[in-house]
């Protein structure tokens, strides 16, 4: 039998209060290429780099505050973790060196610091943030995981670790149990209130990540034809495999290094041929 849910139902407010935000969200450029079926393996591979930084922040901030009150109820890593799930798939698209070949739009990087901050200062916060991103995972992310491995032709489940959760049998029993759990988190009226407040900053924050994400896309595409092809594993590294990953920031940053490499070809040459006449 489904649980009982009400209005005052902190599963239900958080819903009712993001409605706007996940209509907006949807309707990102992104999104929309998704859901047109016209998503490129570049968008795909950039948005798991962000997806990477943000689930490394999540995680971690959710793994320090496990026993927190207001977390523990909805602390479930053997089921949701995504971040091992993120390092396959990067590893199948970038190949052993893929920490050094991560590319990382800032507003990525401004999702990962408001992760960290909520985890320091308000970690009964986090229920906003985990709801955001996992149950939108188990809900329209199924749905974009198809549509992923046709769009590219990805054959095997090869490169889409992220969009399955080999712990969860149901998706729909296993979102009434996390309901349930999240409307057992005893907060008070204005705890409750910055709750809903900052459901909506973790959408604003994704919508930004996909807004700037696909900026990169647009301005790379532009110097060069949309990658649209069939993907074909990454077997050779490129780089070591270790170090930490130096974000790179900025749209010029997402620009590809080989069309770097040329630009400066080109400046030293310019140069040259000043000096020479
Ligand atoms: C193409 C884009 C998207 C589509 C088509 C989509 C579709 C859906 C659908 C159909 C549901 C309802 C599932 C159900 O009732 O069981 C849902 C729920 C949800 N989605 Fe999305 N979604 C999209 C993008 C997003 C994004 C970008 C986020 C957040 C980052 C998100 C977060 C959520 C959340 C948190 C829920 C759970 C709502 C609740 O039951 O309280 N979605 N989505």
């Amino acid at each position: 039998m489904e649980p009982q849910i009400t209005d005052s139902d902190l599963s239900e407010q958080i819903k009712a209060a993001t409605k706007d935000s996940h209509v907006r969200a949807e309707n990102t450029e992104l999104m929309l290429s998704y859901q047109r079926g016209r998503v490129t393996l570049q968008q795909y591979k950039l948005l798991l780099c962000s997806l990477y930084k943000i689930y490394e922040a999540l995680e971690e901030v959710l793994d320090c505050n496990a026993s927190h009150d207001a977390v523990a109820p909805i602390y479930f890593p053997q089921e949701l973790s995504r971040l091992p799930a993120l390092r396959s798939d990067l590893q199948h698209f970038y190949g052993r060196g893929w920490r050094e070949q991560m590319q990382v739009p800032d507003a990525a990087l401004a999702y990962v610091q408001r992760l960290q901050q909520v985890g320091r200062e308000h970690p009964e916060y986090l229920v906003a943030h985990a709801y955001t991103r996992y149950l939108g995972d188990l809900s329209g992310g199924q749905v974009l995981g198809r549509i992923t491995q046709r769009s590219l032709g990805l054959q095997d489940g090869e490169g889409l670790s992220f969009f399955s959760f080999p712990n969860i049998s149901s998706p729909k029993l296993f979102k009434q149990l996390y309901r349930s759990r999240m409307n057992s988190i005893t907060l008070t009226e204005e705890q409750r209130r910055a709750v809903l407040e900052e459901a909506n900053t973790a959408f604003q924050l994704n919508i930004q990540v996909f807004d700037e994400l696909q900026e990169c896309v647009s301005c790379v595409s532009e110097t060069e034809p949309a990658v649209r092809q069939r993907h074909t594993p990454q077997t050779q590294s490129t780089a070591a495999d270790v170090g930490v990953c130096e974000p790179l920031q900025g749209s010029l940053s997402l620009m590809p290094r080989l069309l770097r490499t040329l630009l400066g070809v080109c400046v030293l040459l310019a140069v040259g041929m000043v000096y020479a006449f």
